[in-house]
């Protein structure tokens, strides 16, 4: 149904279309500069629908700052080169990382300034500095009618059609929060200066697309290097349609020229000052904000050299959080007169600095891919680089995380990459400049082998990682394995920490588990703080250790998903070390809580000779547990100790309370820690106390250690 069936008159739909350049303006704004919409997508897209339709059937009276004349625009034959009205400058630059460079900058501007020692502190205004491409941007009667590039800083190019495109760049300028517009009005001549720039989460989705397109053949697409470059290559399109398709950004920081009334005399043209309509800086980011720019919320206006240097610091510390890329901070002196005070020197303000930190990106080239073998048997591909210093640090590895990861990424031997440091983080490949590879380099794959012990590398079902099948035998795992097999819960190796494990595993002392009870004193001193004494107490502990459980011993050899509780249920279930060794898949299935993972776990882990040496090395040193080869039990209600409750205390020669404890709670028994009238028997060591009196009390009956082990030993058919 067109107006004209409706009998809509002319007027009317000039009304709407008005109206909805205006509500459609108002939308856009709120949704890509303040980042809060307040209507839906569908809403927007219908409104704007209407308006493309109401354009096609009126062409005369298409407003130039409507939403549709963002995209559409013709190609351009050439960038025309255009002189500024008003020079744009660049800064000087401090590059030192130390405060210096904050000081260096308050010392000569008070010195400029001609100010004491007593005189009061500079007023400074310090933002970011965006790492993008600074653009001119000129508004007449408040309508965008060009866009330049910096250039030599005198001639910039013509890149209108490109800047149209972006959102955050407002078609036509309006008072929007009056109580921050320092001027009137809108000013007959306004040029706003900035950086157009991308965003890192765009920047990588862009990167994504680019990625898929060469895949699919389209051979003369490339990826980008940085979000600069990105950005950069979009703005130098002669179609505006490419750049349309490239997600860009913009901040406002700044004005060139401005002309407040048709009247006004151009006084500014090449004079080389910053009008002094905006009475500070503060005052014009603030105005820039509420006439509908985006201004980065992260400037701050702070008091003299200490001021400058806190703003460097936290700056520093959030920037791998921010969602674009800065290379440092600006310092500007806030006050508008004194900056006109201060002047400028050759093509720079006097006023101004910037203050860069290190790069976080930097190109080098892949020497080779090495796979590295974490201590709990993780593959992890690593990118060895050409040294480079990026972020403050010669990097000369970067991860490569996982075979999917380095597939994604496909970084092959010899390429030339882009590495980035942010902050702590670790380096990482952001882009392989594949216009820069030489000839056809394989890609990378995964070995099916451990690089360090050769046994074969699996993926489990779900997993990102691979891991060494290894375990006890790979020399990469020795000091994790080592580790975990003396803990507490395994075999409770007490003298034997990190640091000695450290030693004995570094000094090629100890290299499998067995190792570790051949030690003799005579190979432990000499070690660090490793006298006679507690040469002789480590050794000892390693004696008491050999005194163990079969849950215990299970868990100790650091099965992939056998913990505590798994090794106790298989303890339990087949009660032998033999059998679980033979079992297969499906009668490991069998026993409460195993699952497919697991049982796969336990079978590939008995499977390699190297841990049944291991094992069998460690009996042959004396590693014991009692245990009977009699069928599985399956009904607990058959322990022989169900329903007793113990009481343990004082100390055993053959025991541990631990283990003494674990072996009752095995045969049914409840261990409890203090003895009442319901205590089935104290069982009591040397030196009992306290509770050995009250036993006799309540007259509870109590056993000694030679009793209790023959009551062990009477039960011992139901030991694992
Ligand atoms: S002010 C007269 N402020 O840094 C002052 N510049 O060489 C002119 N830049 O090309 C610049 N962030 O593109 C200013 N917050 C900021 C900035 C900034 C980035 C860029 C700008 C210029 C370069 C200075």
């Amino acid at each position: 149904m067109t107006h004209e069936m409706t009998g809509k008159s002319k007027d009317a739909d000039r009304i709407e279309m008005e109206s909805l350049v205006a509500q459609l303006r108002v939308h856009a704004h709120a949704y890509y500069v303040l980042d809060s919409p307040n209507i839906s997508d569908a809403q927007y897209d219908l409104m704007y629908k209407r308006l493309e339709h109401l354009e096609a059937i009126h062409p005369n009276w298409v407003d130039p700052s409507s939403p549709t004349q963002r995209v559409g625009g013709e190609p351009v034959a050439v960038f025309e080169s255009v002189r500024h009205a008003v020079p744009m400058l660049s800064l000087r630059t401090e590059t030192d990382s130390l405060s210096s460079g904050a000081e260096n900058f308050d010392k000569r501007i008070r010195k400029e300034l001609g100010l004491l020692e007593q005189d009061p502190l500079v007023e400074y205004l310090a933002e970011l500095k965006f790492d993008g491409l600074a653009m001119n941007i000129r508004y007449e009667s408040g309508i965008l009618v060009r866009a330049c590039t910096r250039g030599d800083g005198e001639y910039g190019e013509d890149v209108t059609h490109n800047i149209k495109t972006i959102h955050q760049i407002p078609l036509k300028l309006q008072v929007i929060d009056a109580a921050h517009y320092a001027l009137a009005e809108i000013p007959h001549v306004l040029e706003v200066r900035g950086e157009v720039y991308m965003r890192l989460a765009d920047f990588q989705e862009l990167n994504a697309r680019q990625r898929e397109k060469i895949a699919s053949g389209m051979r003369s697409e490339k990826t980008f290097v940085n979000p600069r470059n990105a950005a950069a290559g979009a703005i130098r399109q002669l179609d505006p349609r490419i750049a349309a398709s490239r997600p860009l950004s913009f901040f406002a920081y700044g004005v060139g020229e401005v002309v407040l009334s048709p009247s006004q005399i151009q006084s500014q043209i090449n004079s080389h000052h910053i009008p002094s309509v905006f009475k500070s800086q503060e005052s014009l980011l603030l105005s820039l904000k509420s006439m509908g720019f985006a201004v980065d919320p992260h400037f701050a206006k702070v008091q003299g050299s200490s001021g400058l240097v806190q703003y460097h610091r936290r700056v520093a510390e959030l920037r791998a959080t921010l969602p674009f890329d800065i290379d440092g901070v600006v310092y500007k002196v806030n006050d508008t007169a004194l900056q006109q005070k201060l002047g400028f020197v050759t093509r720079e303000p006097k006023w101004a600095v910037a203050h860069k930190y290190p790069a976080q990106e930097e190109m080098t080239t892949v020497l080779a891919i090495e796979v590295q073998v974490g201590r709990t048997g993780k593959l992890t591909p690593v990118a060895k680089l050409a040294p480079v210093f990026v972020g403050g640090v010669t990097v000369t590895n970067a991860t490569l995380h996982n075979q999917d990861e380095a597939q994604r990424k496909d970084v092959r031997v010899g390429d030339t990459v882009v590495v980035r440091r942010a902050g702590d983080v670790i380096p990482e490949i952001v882009s392989v400049l594949l216009d820069k590879r030489v000839g056809e380099p394989s890609p990378f794959q995964m070995p099916t082998q451990c690089p360090v012990c050769s046994s074969p590398a699996l993926r489990e079902e779900g997993e990102a990682d691979h891991r060494c099948s290894g375990g006890l035998y790979c020399a990469a795992q020795r000091k994790q394995a080592i580790l975990h097999f003396a803990q507490r819960k395994a075999l409770n190796i007490e003298d034997l920490g990190e640091r000695l494990v450290e030693q004995l595993v570094d000094s090629g002392i100890v290299k499998t588990l067995p190792d570790l009870y051949r030690l003799g004193v005579s190979s432990l001193i000499g070690l660090e703080r490793m006298a006679e004494k507690s040469a002789q107490n480590v050794l000892n502990s390693l004696e008491r250790s050999k005194s163990t459980t079969l849950a215990r011993f299970l868990y100790g050899l650091g099965i992939r998903h056998v913990g505590e509780t798994t090794a106790r249920d298989l303890a339990k279930h087949f009660s032998s070390l033999e059998l679980i060794i033979q079992a297969s898949v499906e009668e490991l299935l069998e026993v409460k809580d195993v699952g497919p993972v697991v049982a796969m776990s336990l079978h590939s882990f008995f499977q390699l000779p190297h841990n049944l040496e291991v094992i069998e090395q460690l009996r042959a040193c004396g590693v014991h547990w009692q245990e009977s080869a009699r069928a599985p039990r399956s009904a607990k209600e058959s322990l022989p100790l169900t329903g007793k409750t113990y009481v343990i205390t004082g100390t055993f020669a053959n025991f541990r309370r631990e283990d003494l404890k674990e072996q009752l709670e095995n045969l049914g028994a409840k261990v409890a820690g203090s003895v009442s009238a319901k205590t089935t028997a104290l069982l009591a060591g040397a030196e009992a106390g306290s509770k050995l009196a009250k036993a006799q009390e309540l007259g509870v009956q109590v056993l000694n250690e030679e009793q209790t082990a023959e009551l062990l030993s009477t039960l011992d058919d139901h030991q694992e």
